[in-house]
């Protein structure tokens, strides 16, 4: 994988410091809650497994199914959501977890789905925020990096379903993405 990389964007002493910085947080605003975490797969695992093992306490988790890029880096029109609740959402205090906001369109979905279950409160986290692209009316209420418009594998992010499992985030080389569906 090394070879196909063309820059480490952000890396993984950033990352640690980062996450350890938002835990601290996530543990004082969720400290005396039952807290539900919703991840958004395949993207947030890697961030979701990192994360989660810096809070102390107890924490409900679910995952819920969306896919916007299949081979391609430019956002299909529509996001799919597969949902399929295992837990309780209701009354609940629910945080939606996910890779990185672009466009906005599959967090706005999936946080407006997960609305319509009545939880006590919900908010979003995210660890990359391209605040460039948005194209929906949402912001997350927690985000670890702004970054810019190149698209970026690595720490969970995939670029058809490869390179989720380096350690740090990384542009490729031009010549690993598919040229009719890269973003200039
Ligand atoms: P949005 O729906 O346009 O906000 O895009 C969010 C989803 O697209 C994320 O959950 C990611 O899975 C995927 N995505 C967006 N940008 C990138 C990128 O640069 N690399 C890999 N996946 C991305
Ligand atoms: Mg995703």
């Amino acid at each position: 994988m090394e070879k196909d990389i063309a820059k480490v964007v952000i890396n993984e002493g950033q990352i640690r410091s980062k996450l350890f910085e938002l835990s601290k947080t996530l543990i004082n605003d969720y400290k005396d809650k039952e807290w539900t975490v919703i991840a958004i797969l395949n993207g947030s695992l890697v961030f979701l497994a990192d994360l989660i093992r810096l809070i102390p306490f107890p924490i409900r988790l679910d995952t819920v199914d969306a896919t916007t890029y299949g081979e391609s880096t430019f956002p299909k029109a529509e996001t799919k959501v597969m949902r399929q609740f295992k837990i309780d959402i209701e009354g609940k205090h629910v945080l939606v977890i996910d890779d990185i906001i672009d466009t906005g369109s599959t967090l706005k979905m999936i946080m407006d789905d997960i609305k319509s279950y009545s939880p006590r409160s919900l908010k979003s986290c995210v660890l990359l925020n391209r605040t460039g692209r948005r194209r929906f009316n949402i912001e997350p209420d927690y985000s670890c990096f702004d970054i810019g418009d190149d698209f970026v594998v690595g720490y969970g992010l995939d670029y058809n379903n490869k390179y989720r499992n380096l350690p740090f985030i990384a542009v490729l080389k031009d010549e690993c993405y598919r040229s009719e569906g890269r973003i200039a």
